[in-house]
């Protein structure tokens, strides 16, 4: 077993508990709703499996394989989404990732979903940088409001390493 990188930051107990509040607070949202999942790819993958062990079994659930960054750095461009597609027209839609830094791939991605039809997008994120947003989002659930550093584990990745970490852990500046 390699050791792990960087410094330890949300413990698996940790991030457990909160997935179940939002799973619960979620399902008391959308209660009597079909609801559309959709998970962005790769990052939130252990994330939305944890989230929908909790909610209701007709939840649809859609997977959208994006991607925005190299290294530890956003390209400023999201590769994948014209592949990207789902039945939509007039379904309440939940888009779910990992992790909300610059705002880009979660305001491209809502914009996507609202042209496939959606009558209602909202947004939940395991994690949310405090940082100032290049583009206005707002995610309706939030995991844990995280400082602006590069984390790994639980899904997160360095260059697809570390995503099987259990934890979240973060990495020093420069990695
Ligand atoms: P934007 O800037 O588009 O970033 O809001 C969201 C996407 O970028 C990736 N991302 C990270 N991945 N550790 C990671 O492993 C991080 O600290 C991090 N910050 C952003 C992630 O794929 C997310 O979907």
């Amino acid at each position: 077993m390699i050791r792990p990188p960087g410094q330890p930051y949300l413990s698996a107990p940790q991030i457990r508990r909160r997935v179940r509040t939002l799973a619960a607070s979620i399902h008391k949202t959308y209660r009597n709703r079909p609801l559309t999942i959709v998970a962005l790819l790769k990052g939130s993958v252990f994330f939305v499996v944890d989230l929908l062990r909790h909610l209701d079994p007709d939840t649809e659930v859609e997977f959208w394989n994006i991607s925005s960054y190299q290294g530890t750095r956003s390209t400023g461009k999201i590769r994948g989404l014209h592949h990207c597609r789902g039945n939509f027209v007039g379904r309440d839609i939940l888009l779910i990732d990992d992790i909300l830094d610059s705002g880009l791939t979660l305001d491209r991605t809502r914009a996507h979903a609202k042209k496939l039809g959606a009558r209602t997008v909202q947004i939940c994120v395991l994690l949310s940088k405090k940082r100032k947003r290049v583009h206005a989002v707002k995610a309706r659930w939030v995991g844990f409001s995280i400082k602006d550093e590069f984390v790994v584990g639980y899904g997160l990745d360095l260059d697809q390493r570390y995503r099987a970490l259990p934890s979240i852990r973060t990495l020093p500046k420069g990695v």
